[in-house]
This record gives structure tokens, C-alpha cells and sequence, in this order.
């Protein structure tokens, strides 16, 4: 049984396989041909957390495909884990209602803890600040589709590293590919924490850490911007003191390369100026697109269609 949890769990032909399917299925919504390879399956989407883009582009992925979804939002209060019922508990009886587990959770491990009971696949929607696979996915196809390669590329990460549960999933996944240049740029407070880094290095990285946005902006490829995570600080006032250090400007955008492109997973708050939207290098919208290829991708893959 496969489950989604890990990006670093991918092989580079797993990784390849899914982006292949990502383009079939992108073929078929645009000519209204999807096959309905999931008919008579349940897609479950359980999110103990907020999602917009996550949970709707898997259950219309899933529609789709023809499944029927079953969906459980805000379920820390909607769902018995209000009650107190443990992950694992939750796990077991979604198992046996839908043939596919698709679950968002603050924890970070909760994916694993819903793997060791699980009797069907789970694909991890984020846990904690942890990781967040399916994003990854589907920001690799972004650069991809955008930039024509997956390799030689320098790729700017900029804002609250620590937390971007999409930043460690990205990561792995980019280090398969020859040559890329990893630019991690934040406040001291918001940095990755030395060890990421030292494990990183050891996987043959390379990487430059930088504090100033405008540093890493004039070489870059891709610049994938995050959002302050609020929610993960431990009092507002250490979110207050970090929440407005970086914000890319419109005037920032004359010293960039003019085939970058800007990626976002989203929600942006503030720290891309709103009239960069209408930009063609900002890719945040199409790359949210793509995240319902590459979700009808892993619904397929992961049931082995
Ligand atoms: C991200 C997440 O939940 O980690 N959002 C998403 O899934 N597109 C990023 C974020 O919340 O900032």
C-alpha cells in the first residue's frame, strides 16, 4: 500500500511518474476528458487545520475522477477529536468508510501515527511544520511547466523558513535534480535551524543563507516566497516583531531577472505587494492551479490505477 507522507520517501522515478500523469490529467480537464478511474471510491479529506486550496482542489480532484468525498473541516472542533479521540482511532474508522485518506493535522508526525493504523493509503496534507508533500509536488510541476527544467536552476526561498512546512518538502525533491543552487533568505529569528542546514550540505547542497531579501534577489530563477506562520509562534508578540521584515516591493521586481518566476503556496498576507499579482512573473495563481493536476495524479497513484 502506497501512502504520501514524505517527500524525501520519493524516488526520483516516482517523483517523475507522478508529474507524467499530472500533464495527462491536466490534458484531460482542459478537454473535458477525464476518465473516471476512481468510480466507485471514497476520497476522505480530514483537516484539523485551515485549508482553502488543499482540501478543495483534492476534493475536486476527487469529483473529478468520480469518487464521492466525504469531508470533515476545522475537525479539531467539528470531529470527536473535540471529544479527545486520538489520531489513531479517528484513522481506523475512516479506513474502513473511504479507500483513501487525505489529512491535514497540526502535529507533526500526526501522517505517520495515521500510517501505523491505517488499512488504506493516507496522503499527508500538511503536519505541522513538518512537511507538506502534495505542495511540493505540485510547486516542481510549476517550475517545470514555467521554467522548462527541473535542473541548473538558482531557487531564492524567502520569509519564515522555519515553519514552511512546503520549503522542507520542496527541498528534497529539488536536490534530485543536478545543479540547483538553494538561496535561503530570512530574519535570524525565522532561519532554518543549523542542522537542517548541516544535513543539507551533507546531501551535496549548495546553499547561500542570506538575511536581506534584496541579496538573493538579482540571480534568481524562482523566488518562492512564504507567509509568516502566526500560528506556529508561541505569543503575538514574537509574531509582531517578525510579521513585516520581508515584503517584496514592485520596485524590487527592476532588479530581478525577467524570466524569474515568483512562487507563493498561499494565503499571501503581506508579503508580496498586491500589484505584483498582475505580473507575469508571479506564478502563485497558476501554481495553485496545478495543485489539482498533480492531486488527480496522487489519488490515482497512490490506489496503484
Ligand atoms: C501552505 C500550508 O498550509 O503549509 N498552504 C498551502 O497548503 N497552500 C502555506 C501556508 O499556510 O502558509
Amino acid at each position: 500500500m502506497k501512502n504520501i507522507i514524505s517527500s524525501s520517501e520519493l524516488s526520483k522515478e516516482e517523483v517523475e511518474k507522478i508529474l507524467e500523469r499530472a500533464k495527462e490529467m491536466e490534458e484531460h480537464c482542459k478537454k473535458g476528458t477525464v476518465p473516471h478511474l476512481l468510480k466507485n471510491k471514497i476520497v476522505a479529506c480530514i483537516f484539523f487545520e485551515p485549508s482553502t486550496r488543499t482540501r478543495l482542489s483534492f476534493e475536486t480532484a476527487s469529483i473529478k475522477l468520480g469518487a464521492g468525498v466525504i469531508s470533515a473541516e476545522n475537525a479539531t472542533v467539528n470531529s470527536s477529536s473535540f471529544k479527545g479521540e486520538t489520531i489513531e482511532d479517528t484513522t481506523r474508522i475512516l479506513s474502513s468508510y473511504a479507500d483513501i485518506i487525505v489529512m491535514r493535522h497540526p502535529e507533526a508526525g500526526s501522517a505517520k501515527r495515521a500510517v501505523s493504523v491505517s488499512t488504506k493509503p493516507i496522503i499527508n496534507a500538511g503536519d505541522g511544520a513538518n512537511e507538506h508533500p502534495s505542495q511540493a509536488l505540485l510547486d516542481l510541476y510549476t517550475i517545470k511547466k514555467e521554467k522548462g527544467r527541473l535542473d541548473n536552476l538558482i531557487i531564492a526561498f524567502g520569509g519564515d523558513l522555519v515553519h514552511s512546512r512546503t520549503l522542507h518538502s520542496l527541498v528534497p525533491l529539488l536536490l534530485q535534480y543536478p545543479n540547483n543552487t538553494f538561496y535561503f533568505i530570512s530574519p535570524l529569528e525565522l532561519a532554518l535551524p543549523r542542522e537542517y542546514i548541516e544535513d543539507l550540505k551533507e546531501k551535496g547542497a549548495t546553499i547561500k543563507e542570506m538575511s536581506s531579501l534584496k541579496d538573493g534577489l538579482k540571480e534568481a530563477d524562482v523566488l518562492y516566497m512564504t507567509r509568516v506562520q502566526k500560528e506556529r509562534f508561541n505569543s503575538d508578540d514574537d509574531y509582531d516583531k517578525v510579521k513585516d521584515l520581508f515584503i517584496l516591493k514592485t520596485k524590487d521586481l527592476e532588479e530581478m531577472k525577467k524570466d524569474v518566476i515568483i512562487m507563493h503556496p498561499l494565503p499571501k498576507i503581506n508579503e508580496i505587494e498586491k500589484e505584483i499579482d498582475d505580473d507575469p512573473r508571479a506564478a502563485y495563481f497558476r501554481q495553485a492551479e496545478n495543485g489539482l493536476y498533480i492531486r488527480m495524479a496522487l489519488l490515482v497513484d497512490v490506489l496503484g490505477l
